[in-house]
C-alpha cells in the first residue's frame, strides 16, 4: 500500500510559516495584495477564485478580486491590467483563466507587468525559470516539487516521466524537474507505447485531464505517482487522471484527489505573493 503524500497537511504546514512572515512584513509597515480578475461566469473558475480568496484571508494578505461580465473586451481587459500594473498597492496580479473565446490569452498574459506576474506564466519568467535565474515559479508544478521534498521523496538521479504538455503544467513541470536533477520525459498524447514509457518512471507525474486514465499497468512497483487531474467520474463526482484504487496497491507513494495537488497550487500562489514584495522592492 503507498503511503498516501497529504497535500492539505503539507498546504496547512506552509500557510502557517507564511502567516508569521506576514505578520513580520505587517509588523514593519508592508501589507501584500493580491488583485484577481475574474471574467465571465466559468463555475470551476469561480470555485478556485473563491479558494484563492479564502487563502488569502487565511495568511493575511488583502485580495481584491475583479469579477468582470463575459462581454469584457479585450481592450477593456488590457486596460484593467495597466490600470493594475500602475497600482502601487497591489503586489500581485493574477488572471483567472480560461478567459471568454473573444479575448486572446497570450496577449493578456504578456501585459500583465513580469515583477506582479504571480502565475508565472508571462514569457519573461518563463525564460527565467527556464535558464534557472530566480524568478516567479508556475503554482501547480512548484507545489509539486514543494510536496516531494517535505515528503522527503528524493529527485536527484531519478526517472521522471510527466504525461501532458501543457504550458501551465507538463512543460514547467519537466523543467523544474530537470533543475533538481531528475533524468526527465515529457509523454503526451501522440506517445508512442505510451505505457513502456511511463513503466519507466520513478516518479510518474500525471496532467492529462482524463479521469482515471493512469491505471496500475502504467505504473512501475514502488513508483511515485503524482496526480495533477481534476476531474469528473461517470457519477459527476471529483477525481484525478490517476486511477487511485488500482495505482496505491503498485505505487509507493501517491498523491489524492482531491486533498494532494490542488491544495498545494493555491498555497504556492501564497509563496509567490510574499516573493512579489521582494520583486517589487
Ligand atoms: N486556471 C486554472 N488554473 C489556473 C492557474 O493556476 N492560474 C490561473 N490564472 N488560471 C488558472
Amino acid at each position: 500500500m503507498a503511503k498516501i503524500i497529504d497535500g492539505k497537511a503539507i498546504s496547512a504546514a506552509i500557510k502557517d510559516e507564511l502567516k508569521e512572515q506576514i505578520k513580520a512584513y505587517k509588523e514593519q509597515g508592508i501589507e501584500i495584495t493580491l488583485a484577481v480578475v475574474k471574467v465571465g461566469n466559468d463555475p470551476a473558475s469561480a470555485v478556485y477564485v473563491r479558494n484563492k480568496e479564502k487563502a488569502c484571508e487565511y495568511v493575511g494578505i488583502t485580495s481584491r478580486t475583479l469579477a468582470l461580465p463575459e462581454e469584457t473586451t479585450e481592450e477593456e481587459l488590457l486596460k484593467v491590467v495597466e490600470d493594475l500594473n500602475n497600482d502601487s498597492a497591489v503586489n500581485g496580479i493574477l488572471v483567472q483563466l480560461p478567459l471568454p473565446k473573444h479575448i486572446d490569452e497570450s496577449k493578456i498574459l504578456l501585459a500583465i507587468d513580469s515583477n506582479k506576474d504571480v502565475d508565472g506564466f508571462h514569457p519573461v519568467n518563463v525564460g527565467k525559470m527556464v535558464i534557472g535565474e530566480d524568478a516567479f515559479l508556475p503554482c501547480t508544478p512548484a507545489g509539486i516539487i514543494e510536496m516531494l521534498k517535505r515528503s522527503d521523496i528524493d529527485i536527484t538521479g531519478k526517472e521522471c516521466v510527466v504525461i501532458g504538455r501543457s504550458n501551465i503544467v507538463g512543460k514547467p513541470m519537466s523543467i523544474l524537474m530537470l533543475k533538481e536533477n531528475a533524468t526527465v520525459t515529457i509523454a503526451h498524447s501522440r506517445t508512442k507505447d505510451l505505457k513502456e514509457v511511463t513503466k519507466r518512471a520513478d516518479i510518474l507525474i500525471a496532467a492529462i485531464g482524463k479521469a482515471k486514465f493512469v491505471t496500475d499497468e502504467y505504473v512501475k512497483d514502488g513508483a511515485v505517482v503524482i496526480d495533477v487531474g481534476m476531474d469528473r467520474d461517470e457519477n459527476g463526482k471529483l477525481c484525478g487522471d490517476v486511477d487511485f484504487e488500482s495505482v496505491e496497491k503498485k505505487a509507493s507513494a501517491i498523491t489524492p484527489v482531491p486533498g494532494g495537488v490542488g491544495q498545494m497550487t493555491v498555497t504556492m500562489l501564497l509563496v509567490n505573493c510574499l516573493r512579489s514584495v521582494e520583486f517589487n522592492k
